[in-house]
């Protein structure tokens, strides 16, 4: 049968009270289930441990998600023996097949849509619209992935191949085998599914270690692969830390590929791990990794300096900018300067602050961590600029920070050049929109940017010379779609990989060349 042609799902509309109310049925019924606990699943086998990993709600810290079995390296060798005893069949069933998989998991997520998002929204302190985006982009990211695997198996809609006389050339693009798959927690649901449901489509068989502060939801996706039937062994889910479990297994020998995204710092550790070769070891570990960004928002003189304002707010702090496509930066032109930055201040001191599941726009950041390094990033951003609105914590039982900006910024300061993947926003002022451009260069990263004018040879100018994977021309700089922004950044971003693009399948993926005389 034809597969409909690949279309977004749609957001759900909060505006209708309707909605507003399934959403709270919907967290109400997840916190009936809170403090359960998650076993670990290798080869079909569900396996309890002494050992846990305790979720919290990072909106309050008293609330407890789930109890979760944490692997060991025993264990994580258990899992990859099962992955590959697995690989040896899930290589072989056709990628129509392979695919059906992920046709089903979608069409179950959309049915429970709300189930998905409300744990996440606890787990992860998501509001209600971005935990919404996130299930909807898992569901992309399956029903996007199963169409890629079907047009990457059919002859000749991939790559075709010149034609001689005399031969007949396929092309078929096999999997790699088994591969590590370390998603992060801030899309704790598409990002997860996404790397997940690529890797395994493409026919490889995997061992997924969850971020450690959002393990239930990642536990929620693997059962609903289990429930469509996917063979046991095809996913292993083997939450772990990542000093034991991760290592141990970048470092193994009979690990193919390691797919990450996370931060810059761990993204380099794997990466630097996964070229050393071990005895038994024969191949070259590939490493996809999405690493970090310094995002930012370019403002011309001539640009709608409303619209320019909107994106930079809802880009600095849309999941209290814990985004790697986060706009932390925003750089403005001199004479227009004073006036964006008051409306991006009268605009950040609306948003209200407070518990996910009541859906106000700002939440908590997602743990104790993260939350002691951005408050010591606003304190060297007092030292580096103006304090204009924010500038420490917020009331509530979790992790809670105000929405903080800061002006004046000099492009060399660290708030302007470090990820620091939370509500913080430094704001720089340029000579021009060259110089303007030019400071948005002025950084390690490349992943997304926004450009805002009205100049069309200025635009046509900043589309070639603003280095980043994504750049958005008059809108904010995060919400890739998949299948429309295929998402994915240049130099310290990482891999210049791209997610949700018809190029991805190709990192799980080696073309066999097969030639036979006619
Ligand atoms: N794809 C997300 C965005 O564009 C980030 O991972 O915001």
């Amino acid at each position: 049968t034809a597969v409909k042609p690949y279309a977004n799902e749609p957001f759900t509309d909060f505006g209708k009270q309707e909605n507003i109310d399934a959403m709270q049925a919907a967290i109400a019924k997840v916190k009936s289930e809170f403090g359960r606990s998650y076993p670990l699943r290798v080869g079909g086998r569900k396996i309890e441990t002494e050992a846990k990993i305790t979720s919290i709600n990072p909106g309050n810290v008293d609330e407890v998600i789930g109890f979760v079995s944490k692997a060991s390296q025993e264990i994580a060798e258990e899992a990859m023996q099962a992955a590959l005893l697995a690989f040896e069949t899930w290589k072989k069933v056709p990628a129509r097949e392979r695919a059906e998989y992920l046709f089903k998991a979608a069409s179950l997520m959309r049915e429970r849509k709300h189930e998905f998002s409300a744990l996440m929204l606890l787990e992860s302190g998501k509001n209600y619209v971005e935990a919404d985006v996130d299930t909807a982009e898992a569901i992309d990211f399956l029903e996007f992935y199963a169409r890629e695997m079907i047009r990457l198996s059919t002859v000749n809609e991939s790559q075709p191949l010149a034609k001689i006389p005399g031969e007949d050339n396929h092309l078929s693009y096999i999997p790699l085998g088994v591969g590590v798959i370390i998603p992060p927690w801030n899309f704790p649901l598409a990002i997860c599914v996404g790397m997940t449901a690529a890797a395994v489509v493409s026919g490889n068989a995997v061992l997924l270690k969850p971020a450690s502060t959002t393990p239930v939801i990642a536990h929620k996706f693997v059962a609903l692969m289990e429930e469509v039937g996917l063979p046991a062994g095809v996913i292993n889910y083997i939450p772990g830390s990542g000093a034991e479990v991760g290592d141990y297994l970048t470092t193994h020998p009979k690990t193919r590929f390691i797919s990450f995204t996370g931060s810059k710092e761990v993204g380099l550790h794997i990466n630097k791990l996964a070229a050393d070769t071990v005895p038994g070891q024969i191949w070259i570990k590939r490493v996809i990794a999405e690493m970090g960004g310094k995002d930012g928002i370019v403002v011309d003189e001539t640009a709608d300096l409303d619209a320019a304002a909107s994106a930079i707010v809802a880009s600095a702090f849309g999941f209290q900018g814990q985004k790697c496509s986060a706009g932390s930066r925003a750089i403005i032109v001199e004479s227009v300067y004073d006036e964006v930055a008051e409306r991006v201040v009268k605009l950040t001191e609306q948003l209200r602050i407070g518990l996910p599941e009541h859906n106000f726009a700002s939440g908590p950041v997602i743990d104790n961590v993260s939350y002691a390094r951005i408050l010591d990033y606003i304190e060297i951003g007092k030292a580096e600029g103006t304090l204009l609105t924010g500038g420490s914590k917020a009331e509530g039982n979790g992790y809670y920070i105000q929405p903080t900006v800061f002006g004046d910024v000099g492009g060399k300061a660290r708030i302007m050049q470090e990820e620091i993947f939370g509500p913080v926003l430094a704001l720089a002022k340029a000579k021009d929109w060259q110089d303007a451009i030019a400071m948005y260069n002025d950084t390690e990263f490349g992943l997304t940017g926004s450009y805002f004018s009205s100049d069309e040879d200025r635009i046509a100018e900043a589309l070639d010379t603003v280095h980043c994977g994504n750049l958005y021309i008059n809108r904010k700089c995060t919400g890739a779609l998949v299948g429309v922004h295929p998402f994915g950044g240049f130099n310290m971003s990482g891999t210049d990989s791209k997610a949700g693009g018809h190029d991805y399948l190709l990192l799980f993926t080696q073309a066999k060349l097969m030639s036979r005389k006619a």
